[in-house]
């Protein structure tokens, strides 16, 4: 069985896979069985003889999942793992953006000390949870602890908008799909109340950036970023605003988490090769 790899993932677990080639996921693999993917697309022209696409991500928006089926390829993923990382992510962003963390970092090493006067409470606020899946599920436990008043927004609930105008922050942990793409579009950003809180470690893609930017720009929300729609592009216009933290994607990257996600990927790969059933299939 010939595995390849676009990256070599970080923890002890990488090791049991021998003899893994590393290459981008561009380049012709005419004898790979199995290729292991950051969630980049895969050109299947290029991998005639692939079986398994193993993704070391959760997300796999920007794999074709339709057209590995027809084609008899599977796809894995690596859910649960990553859950409490990006949890713990959604809630540093929330308080990073309504405390001044950030600008207040930047205040204290510029030799400065008065001036933040425009901070906001994130203990007893009203969160609204867009995407009540297992990450979440996972915010939704950690803002009892902050006694905040959870508005879960399930997939199939019409109260989306009702949400956005009682919230005083609000976090996205859907996945990104035809369903999702620009589900916060500028007419339902708009809804948002003045001074209230996005927080996003789910896709960029899930909300209109323009519309997204534009608010910022005018300062009448704040906001807490770890995913935008082109990464590793950032809005050039959100560089110098102070109501926006941004983080580059870094929802999972902990040690630990890393590390879970790297063994989610090989135990998948190892039942796939002993033809055994696939612990985490998607599609
Ligand atoms: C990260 O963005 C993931 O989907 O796991």
């Amino acid at each position: 069985m010939k595995v390849r790899s676009t990256h070599r993932f970080p923890g002890p677990a990488w090791d049991e896979l021998e003899g893994v080639e590393v290459a981008p996921a561009d380049t012709p693999g005419p004898d790979i069985d199995v290729l292991v993917v950051l969630n980049e697309p895969v050109d299947f022209e290029l991998y005639p003889s692939l079986r398994l696409i193993a993704n070391y991500s959760v997300g796999y928006d920007r794999i074709d999942v339709a057209a590995a089926g027809a084609r008899g390829v599977a796809v894995t993923n690596t859910p649960g793992v990553l859950d409490a990382a990006t949890a713990d992510l959604a809630m540093a962003l929330m308080l990073a953006a309504r405390r001044g963390v950030v600008t207040g970092d930047r205040l204290v090493r510029a030799g400065g000390w008065a001036g933040l006067r425009d901070g906001r409470e994130v203990s007893g606020a009203t969160l609204g949870i867009v995407g009540a899946g297992r990450i979440g599920s996972a915010v939704a436990r950690r803002a009892a602890g902050f006694d905040m008043r959870v508005l879960p927004v399930r997939r199939s609930d019409g109260d989306l908008e009702a949400v956005l105008r009682e919230a005083d922050i609000v976090t996205l942990h859907v996945p990104l799909n035809a369903e999702t793409r620009g589900l916060l579009s500028r007419e339902r950003l708009a809804l948002l109340k003045d001074g209230a809180t996005l927080v996003n470690t789910a896709r960029g893609a899930v909300v209109d950036e323009d519309a997204l930017v534009a608010e910022l720009v005018a300062g009448r929300i704040t906001a807490g970023l770890d995913v935008f729609a082109h990464e590793p592009r950032v809005p050039t216009e959100l560089l110098d605003l102070p109501n926006v933290v941004l983080t580059p994607h870094i929802g999972s990257d902990t040690v630990e988490t890393r590390a879970a996600m790297t063994r989610c990927v090989v135990d998948n790969v190892l039942a796939f090769a002993r033809g055994e059933p696939l612990p985490n299939p998607v599609g």
